[in-house]
Parts: C-alpha cells; sequence; structure tokens
C-alpha cells in the first residue's frame, strides 16, 4: 500500500469529520431554534373575548343538562365512588378539583367552582374551556380537552360557563398538575384561538349524534375508529377490561340493537347515583348513570350516528 493512499484516506475521513461535525452543529442549531420558538410563539396569545354572557333560564337549563349528562367535565373535577356502577360523582366535591384516578393518577384537574373562578371575565373561562389557556395566560394541561370543546357551538359554550357560575361553592386549593416535559411541550402548541363553528339544528339525526359524540368524548375511550379495545382499570381495584367495538358491525353486541333497545339500555342506568354494585365484582368505567339522562331524543341521535360509521368485525376472543 503507498504513502499516496495512505494520505488520500487520511484526508478523506478529515473530511468526513469535517461534515458530522457541521451537521452536528446545524442539528444542535436546528434544536436551539425549534426551542426558542415554542418558548416565544407559543401558547399563540390570544386576548379573551370581552362579553357579558347573560345567565338566562335558557342557557343554565342547557348548561346543566350538558355538564351534568353529556360532557364529562365533573367525571374529571370531582371525586368519584367506585363502590357504585360506573363510579359517579361523589355529591358535594361537583367540580371541586380532583386526580384523574382513571386516566392519569397523578394529574390534578382544577377546582371550577364559583371562588376558583369568582375573579375571571366571563370571555376568560370561554377561552379556557375552548383553547386550552389560564387565566394567567398559561398553557392548560393537555388532558383537559379543550381541542373537543372547541368544536362546541357558541350557545352551548355561553351556556356551560353560565352554569358554571352556579356550581355550589367550594374552597378547594388544587395544586397545579405535575407534567413531563413532552407534555408541557405539547400543551404549549396544541392552544389555538377558538372559531365558534356553525350552529346545529338538535334533532333525532346523524349530524347532531356526531356533534354529541364528539363532544361526550366517546372517542376517547372507544377509540378514534370506535372498535374498542382501549385498557382500563376500575381506581382501587384490580378490575381491568377493554371499552367495547361499538361500530355498526354483524359481529358486534351493538350491532343487533334497534335505536329502542340502546336508548333502552342507556336509560337502564337512570339515577339516582347509578346501580348499586355488590363489592367491587364487576364495574365500569363507562359513564352509564350519567349519560342515562340524556334525552330520549338525543340517545336516539347518538344511535343514528353510530350507524352512519365504518364497521369494524369484532377482535376474537381469545
Ligand atoms: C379528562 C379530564 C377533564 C375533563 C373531561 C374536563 N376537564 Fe377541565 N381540566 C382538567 C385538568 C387536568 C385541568 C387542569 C389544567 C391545568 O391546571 O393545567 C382542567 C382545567 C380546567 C379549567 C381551568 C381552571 C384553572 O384554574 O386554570 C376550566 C375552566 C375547566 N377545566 C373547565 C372544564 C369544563 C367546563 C369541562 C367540561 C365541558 C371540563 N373542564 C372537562 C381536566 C378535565
Ligand atoms: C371513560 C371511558 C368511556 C367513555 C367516555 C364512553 N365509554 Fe362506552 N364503554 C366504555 C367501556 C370500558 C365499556 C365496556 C364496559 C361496559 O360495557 O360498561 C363501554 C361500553 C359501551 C357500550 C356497550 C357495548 C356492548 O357491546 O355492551 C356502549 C353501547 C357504549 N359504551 C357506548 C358509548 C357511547 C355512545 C359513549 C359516548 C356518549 C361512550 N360509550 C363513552 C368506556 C367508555
Amino acid at each position: 500500500m503507498g504513502q499516496g493512499m495512505l494520505d488520500e484516506e487520511v484526508a478523506m475521513s478529515a473530511r468526513v469529520f469535517r461534515v458530522l461535525r457541521t451537521v452536528l452543529w446545524v442539528s444542535i442549531a436546528l434544536v436551539g431554534v425549534g426551542l426558542a420558538t415554542l418558548l416565544l410563539a407559543f401558547p399563540r396569545s390570544q386576548p379573551a373575548a370581552e362579553l357579558t354572557i347573560e345567565p338566562t333560564p335558557e342557557r343554565l337549563e342547557r348548561g346543566r343538562y350538558l355538564v351534568e349528562h353529556v360532557a364529562n367535565c365533573l367525571d374529571c373535577h370531582s371525586e368519584r365512588d367506585w363502590s357504585y356502577y360506573g363510579g359517579p360523582v361523589v355529591r358535594g366535591t361537583e367540580g371541586q378539583g380532583a386526580a384523574l384516578r382513571v386516566l392519569r393518577p397523578h394529574i390534578q384537574s382544577a377546582n371550577i367552582t364559583p371562588p376558583a373562578l369568582g375573579e375571571w371575565s366571563d370571555g376568560e373561562i370561554v377561552r379556557a374551556i375552548t383553547s386550552g389557556i389560564g387565566r394567567d395566560g398559561r398553557a392548560l394541561n393537555p388532558f383537559m380537552p379543550y381541542d373537543t370543546y372547541a368544536r362546541m357551538i357558541e350557545g352551548d359554550v355561553y351556556s356551560l360557563v353560565s352554569y358554571l357560575r352556579t356550581l355550589p361553592p367550594i374552597e378547594n386549593d388544587v395544586p397545579r398538575p405535575e407534567e413531563s416535559w413532552p407534555i408541557r411541550l405539547i400543551g404549549r402548541v396544541l392552544p389555538r384561538p377558538y372559531v365558534a363553528p356553525e350552529a346545529i339544528d338538535r334533532g333525532v339525526t346523524a349530524a347532531y349524534g356526531r356533534y354529541l359524540v364528539e363532544i361526550a368524548e366517546c372517542g376517547f375511550c372507544h377509540g378514534a375508529d370506535f372498535s374498542g379495545g382501549r385498557m382500563f382499570q376500575i381506581p382501587g381495584t384490580s378490575q381491568k377490561f377493554p371499552s367495547e367495538n361499538i361500530t355498526p358491525h354483524p359481529s358486534n353486541r351493538i350491532g343487533a340493537w334497534s335505536r329502542e333497545n340502546f336508548v333502552g339500555v342507556f336509560r337502564s342506568f337512570a339515577p339516582p347515583g347509578g346501580r348499586e354494585i355488590p363489592g367491587h365484582e364487576i364495574n365500569t368505567v363507562m359513564p352509564w348513570s350519567r349519560y342515562a339522562g340524556m334525552s330520549e331524543d338525543d340517545l336516539g341521535a347518538i344511535y343514528e350516528y353510530l350507524r352512519t360509521i365504518e364497521p369494524v368485525e369484532q377482535d376474537e376472543p381469545e
């Protein structure tokens, strides 16, 4: 092997080294610029709307209905009693803030009763619910599903705000959730200004059913395609089980249900307190007793929507 070839090799490795070094510096610079952008540009700052929401009787009634029977606000923002079927909300703790025991036990939701939100303007509460920005401009923990609530029509958001202001006051200081850095980054990027969707007619239609399914977050537990299979554990027990496939496939239990069956099953869990269960033999995280209070028309609309989604065959049990 001649000296010339060795020199060439040395020169070659030096070049490779220089290229690698440049790549490394460029990567570091890009990561730096990326982080700086995240810190400076997000959450996208947006002033809270200046508005006064008149708490009309219609708004209060609609807000109560949405909070108690459709949206999952109180499931996350209150203590729940897992000695009852579906873990109904413990009376007297509505909205006081609690650990998210079903989802992430180490994350705390906030107190949303009047002592906590008393100083907030109506616009600030709307912004928190639909854009995930706290009163002080910080991004809320993304477990608060504001991206879902951004799909609510303006009238429904205003009704929520009116109703929250009437919750029985509870003094309860809740610590901010502790967040890992990936969650914090996601939380910074996610908040977006609320663009109210077009009003939607309430009726026993698939279109309105879809709206209800979105704000009730059925897909969060049953999967984006509603084929189920997400595992859940009952807090305080070792009971684990998956959510069901609720697509209209003939291999699914629900595939054979008529609208009357569907509405009847939900209605059979009617409050007060949900169905009492013996010990912890069998329980569920599906909030049956809350959904049982939905009107027959709304449950019917949900059924109509579920009939329009892509059928997915049931996995064979192993
Ligand atoms: C999946 C659980 C979950 C659901 C469902 C949920 N929240 Fe939250 N919410 C949270 C968490 C967690 C926080 C705390 C976020 C933080 O402090 O970073 C929060 C914070 C808030 C805040 C901000 C309070 C503050 O002091 O910053 C408001 C207002 C709020 N939620 C209202 C609602 C309303 C109204 C609904 C129903 C339409 C709802 N939430 C549904 C988990 C939830
Ligand atoms: C917190 C998670 C969660 C949410 C939210 C949720 N579900 Fe469920 N659901 C489950 C689990 C887990 C099961 C299986 C255990 C059971 O039947 O209770 C289930 C079961 C069901 C069943 C029974 C299916 C069968 O074959 O017996 C139906 C129907 C259903 N869910 C519909 C819905 C609809 C509609 C929504 C929204 C309005 C919804 N679920 C929201 C977790 C959830």
